[in-house]
């Protein structure tokens, strides 16, 4: 039974069962319909752009600005260090093994079946999760832009119920205790939207139905193909990268130097309070490795636009985090919509509308792309087995995953009605975290291959000097806090740091001995340390998460396995 949990896919075999699972041209009628190689690398590179530009720029980013003040620009270049090695070991895989399933797949290839249903498992995660709070972050940029046409929805059809609970609560007591300057329009109309909303005492009808909206149409747009994705995509990110290089230049003639000082107004520990919200930044630049069977040549070009996208994102969120807080004072920026604020604020207000739309545009082309990836992750887990086959199923008129397309739809766009975004944000960041931690540790598993001439290849850095540097280093600089950690009351909330420190003991260990690969032990540590960073809840949160998936694993897959049904052969 043990033996059988890391029970492995051999890349050959992968290769193979793509191949004789998608031959229906040459055999008609008795093989599923194939996807459509269309995409090339200029269509990756907008489509990781398409995927990454977000919410996280246009929102999540004022809450770490207000936490770090203009050194959450230092955590831009942090987050893009880690991203940058999490997208080489992606970039490696995916030049190995170019089908779809993204990390899940490469999983598969490297840890076996239960590493790969956990890491499967906490995609849907990251993608459902993370498209749940790009949905409500759309609805509240969509309103707010309504609102400026004059069209008003009903503000209890526009949030979720626990905002507007928690909303009335807090102007309740503001009002009991006359502090009615601390209640902010926002709050106001949260408040509004739980004394309005039809029902009786506590069940009332509060749903966020433009989350549903956008949802729903854009899961439409996704089953009916990937050529009109494709078009849509591309369209949207040029529009959206205009508008964020834009920003950039008119923002700078606005910039007041004196505003970057301090640059750490709450030290370090201020900046890294942001980590949830930079890293969601970021997120999505490993999405388009879902559509390796629509690349015309994957082995190449998705490993190009997975570095080209996210090198691009990188320049322009840190110019980005440097013109916001050079514009305002840092501690104005903890607001939904900080880039339109920060031109409202200076007198530009024609400006902050086209950002509202920009917004709007931007979250989704987010919403989009992450669609798209998810049905593909679930598509990729049925063809083993792992998730009943009408996961696998193709439409064969759209050449779409027709049923995974539909259950995402419904998975993402019910709880976007319910869900509040802090919480979903922190869910997000901190699972996909830990699929860039096993994409990684995946790729220091691997058989070493010689390069193939138009085949990507991750450069060899043998770390066996570097790393024990590192650690001593490290060690150095960081002896004072880590062994403060213990002195501290929830000294249980510093449990991810202990891992983390353990962790950094093995690898160093590990490298000095096995002579490792630099880059994804970089990227293993550097992906686990930002984990240890965020908040105790969340990992409490992710590790129930997890324990359903292992549920469901060892009530289905782990017998239904195609592994399993070969073997019985
Ligand atoms: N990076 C994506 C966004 O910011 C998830 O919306």
């Amino acid at each position: 039974m043990a033996k059988d949990l890391f029970r492995r896919k051999s890349v050959a075999k992968i290769l193979a069962d793509v191949q004789s699972g998608f031959s229906d041209s040459e055999h008609p009628g008795t093989a599923q319909p194939h996807l459509t190689r269309t995409l090339t690398v200029r269509d990756l590179t907008l489509m990781g752009i398409a995927a990454v530009v977000g919410a996280g720029i246009f929102s999540t980013i004022g809450e770490a600005a207000f936490n770090g003040g203009p050194g959450v620009s230092i955590l831009f270049v942090i987050t893009a260090v880690t991203c940058g090695f999490s997208a080489l070991c992606y970039a490696e895989f995916a030049s190995r093994i170019p089908v779809a399933g993204s990390a899940y797949t490469y999983a598969y290839a490297s840890f076996g079946e239960l590493i790969a249903w956990i890491i499967g498992w906490d995609l849907l995660m990251e993608y459902a999760i993370g498209n749940i709070a790009v949905a409500i972050s759309w609805s509240e940029y969509f309103v707010n832009l309504l609102e400026g046409f004059g069209i008003n929805i009903p503000s209890y059809l526009t949030m979720d119920y626990l905002s507007a609970a928690n909303a009335h609560t807090q102007v309740q007591q503001l009002t009991a205790t006359s502090a009615l300057a601390d209640i902010t329009d926002k709050l106001r109309h949260a408040a509004a939207a739980w004394d309005t909303a039809p029902g009786a005492g506590n069940f009332k009808l509060i749903a966020n139905l433009p989350a549903l909206a956008i949802t729903a149409a854009i899961t439409w747009l996704v089953y009916i193909g990937i050529r009109e994705t494709k078009k849509a995509t591309n369209a949207m990110v040029i529009l959206k990268i205009a508008v964020v290089i834009f920003v950039i230049i008119a923002g700078l003639f606005y910039v007041t130097p004196a505003n970057w000082h301090p640059f750490l107004p709450n030290g370090f520990s201020g900046v890294m309070k942001g980590v949830s919200g930079v890293f969601f930044a970021y997120i999505g630049f490993d999405a388009i490795s879902t559509t390796a069977e629509e690349c015309k040549n994957p082995q190449r070009d998705l490993p190009r636009g997975m570095i080209y996208s996210l090198t691009i994102c990188t320049v322009l969120y840190i110019l980005i985090a440097l013109v916001l807080t050079g514009m305002v004072n840092y501690e104005e920026l903890q607001v939904p919509d900080p880039l339109a604020y920060v031109f409202e604020q200076v007198g530009l207000h024609k400006l902050s509308y086209i950002i509202s739309v920009s917004a709007v545009i931007a979250t989704a082309s987010v919403l989009l792309i992450f669609q798209m990836g998810q049905p593909r992750i679930w598509m990729s887990m049925s063809r083993d087995g792992l998730l009943p086959k009408a996961f696998s199923r193709i439409h064969p008129k759209y050449k779409t995953p027709s049923f995974a397309t539909i259950v995402t739809g419904f998975v993402v766009a019910i709880p976007a009605l319910f869900l509040n975004l802090t919480e979903v944000t922190n869910l997000t960041s901190i699972g996909t975290l830990f699929a860039f931690v096993l994409v990684c540790g995946g790729v220091l598993l691997l058989p070493r291959e010689e390069a193939v001439k138009g085949r990507f290849k991750l450069p060899y850095i043998n770390s066996q000097w570097i790393m024990p540097g590192l650690f001593i280093a490290g060690l150095i600089a960081f002896w004072e806090p880590a062994i403060n950690m213990f002195a501290d009351d929830n000294v249980h909330h510093k449990f991810p740091f202990m891992l983390f420190i353990l962790l950094s003991v093995a690898l160093t260990a590990a490298s000095f001995i096995k002579k490792l690969s630099l880059i994804p032990v970089l990227g293993l540590l550097s992906c686990f340390y930002l984990m240890a960073e965020l908040e105790y809840e969340s990992w409490i949160r992710f590790l129930i998460w997890l324990g359903v998936g292992l549920v469901i694993y060892f009530t289905y897959g782990y017998k239904n396995s195609a592994l399993a049904k070969e073997k019985v052969e």
